[in-house]
């Protein structure tokens, strides 16, 4: 298989823990209808400042949040220090508008980096170079401003060049008040979009590379994502909301890469969206962004009183119980190099030269698995450590009534029982031989 080449990042760790959580959390949050809320309801500033004003997550306890993610078998974190709205959830020195000035009246970050940390998570900040609420952040296109022209000639002198000493001044502030950060996920870059007036932003408005330099010498071995509109930059490729079809690759190379994917389609907390992802199949989206050599990214939107939702919870604790039995088929697990059968996926410790035979539909009796008849040794169910039988067909076996006919030489069919084990997914695992 072949491996991705090696980038000013470090993510030996980072493909190792494969399994992370992504916080979104604002002042969008008491909305509760979407982070963008503010761009799509074309919300002023006037009117959005009443969710700044009834910022106080009184119920707020991230050592409660560590928790319920490390139960999830999650091993690292990304928060949005700030979104596109320009809240801060740290007490920055660059602006008024973060959550020590909220009726909450606390630095939120701070507690939430220590309290994952101490549950041995890596940490990572998310931050939005896109920025509705600064004073120098031009209307575009995308602004929630966008329509109207009374504001946008009002505010055509706005210099984007005092916006980026900002943004490169609070990620300094990121980068050196907070410990180790093993990951920075800037978002996002839409120089490249076409639209009916104006431009989107990109390297240039961000000063992307001075940027990159800071970060890079500020937190040597940091993983940066790929949304500065410096692709020479990326560690990682950061797909959302679809999973890539195989290994991501640039330019016919394979790549780091993570998917980032939500419960409900919402990255903020919203109330009342019903397209709530089953936990099953949230479980066969992590087995197959492993098997395709991908890491997970999966979003919480905590709620206006500080609190993972019920429906949340309940999620985490879904994939927990299905990692506390399965957990080694994701750790230290990649891409394999044969074709798995229908309904299944693979996943390979080469360390440990562990094959995972994750079974998305419960087969008949049977799996055959094409490739691999001289290479296992041993074969159980991972969840109760329970023999799995292996046999090979003679090919020039015909078959009858109850005897099956030959196939390929290198076939190795497994017998599994008739009954599926009482997992979300069952997972075979084989031994293979050196
Ligand atoms: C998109 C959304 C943004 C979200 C991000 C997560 O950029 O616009 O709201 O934070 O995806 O990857």
């Amino acid at each position: 298989m072949q491996q991705p080449l090696p980038t000013a990042g470090d993510t030996r760790w980072f493909v190792h823990d494969r399994f992370g959580l992504f916080i979104h959390w604002g002042t969008y949050t008491l909305a509760a209808r979407h982070e963008w809320v503010k761009q799509r309801e074309r919300i002023r500033d006037e009117e959005y400042q009443k969710y700044f004003d009834h910022f106080d997550p009184d119920l707020y306890d991230p050592t409660i949040w560590a928790r319920e993610a490390r139960n999830a078998g999650m091993k690292y974190f990304v928060v949005t220090t700030k979104h596109h709205e320009g809240f801060c959830l740290w007490d920055s020195a660059l602006t008024d508008y973060k959550a020590t000035n909220t009726p909450y009246g606390k630095d939120v970050l701070r507690p939430m980096v220590d309290a994952f940390r101490n549950e041995g998570f890596k940490v990572g900040f998310y931050h939005s170079l896109i920025d509705w609420h600064h004073p120098e952040f031009p209307v575009d296109p995308i602004h929630p401003m966008r329509d109207d022209l009374e504001y946008r000639e009002r505010h055509k002198d706005r210099d984007i060049r005092k916006y980026a000493e900002y943004l490169h001044g609070q990620t300094r502030e990121l980068l050196t008040q907070f410990g180790k950060v093993h990951i920075m996920w800037f978002d996002f870059s839409y120089a490249n979009r076409q639209y009916p007036w104006g431009r989107g932003k990109g390297r240039d408005d961000w000063q992307s590379e001075k940027l990159v330099q800071m970060v890079r010498e500020l937190q040597p071995g940091i993983i940066l994502n790929d949304r500065l509109d410096l692709p020479e930059s990326a560690d990682v490729r950061t797909p959302e909301e679809y999973q890539p079809r195989g290994w991501m690759t640039v330019d016919g190379k394979p790549v780091v890469w993570e998917a980032c994917q939500t419960f409900n389609r919402s990255w903020g907390y919203y109330r009342d969206n019903m397209d709530w992802r089953e936990p099953d199949e949230l479980i066969r989206t992590l087995i197959d962004t492993v098997s395709k050599g991908g890491n997970l990214l999966l979003n919480v939107g905590p709620n206006g009183r500080g609190e993972f939702d019920e429906r949340s919870i309940e999620r985490l604790r879904a994939i927990g119980a299905w990692m506390r039995l399965h957990s080694r088929s994701i750790y230290g697990c990649t891409a394999f190099d044969l074709t798995p059968p229908p309904d299944t996926r693979f996943t390979y410790n080469p360390a440990k030269k562990r094959l995972y035979l994750h079974l998305f539909a419960w087969p008949y009796k049977h799996v055959h698995l094409d490739g691999l008849a001289s290479r296992v040794e041993y074969a159980q169910l991972l969840n109760d450590a329970s023999e799995v039988k292996m046999f090979t067909v003679d090919p020039h076996q015909q078959a009858q009534n109850t005897t099956m006919g030959g196939g390929r030489s290198d076939t190795l069919i497994l017998e599994l029982p008739i009954a599926k084990p009482r997992v979300a997914v069952p997972v075979v695992e084989l031994f293979l031989k050196d």
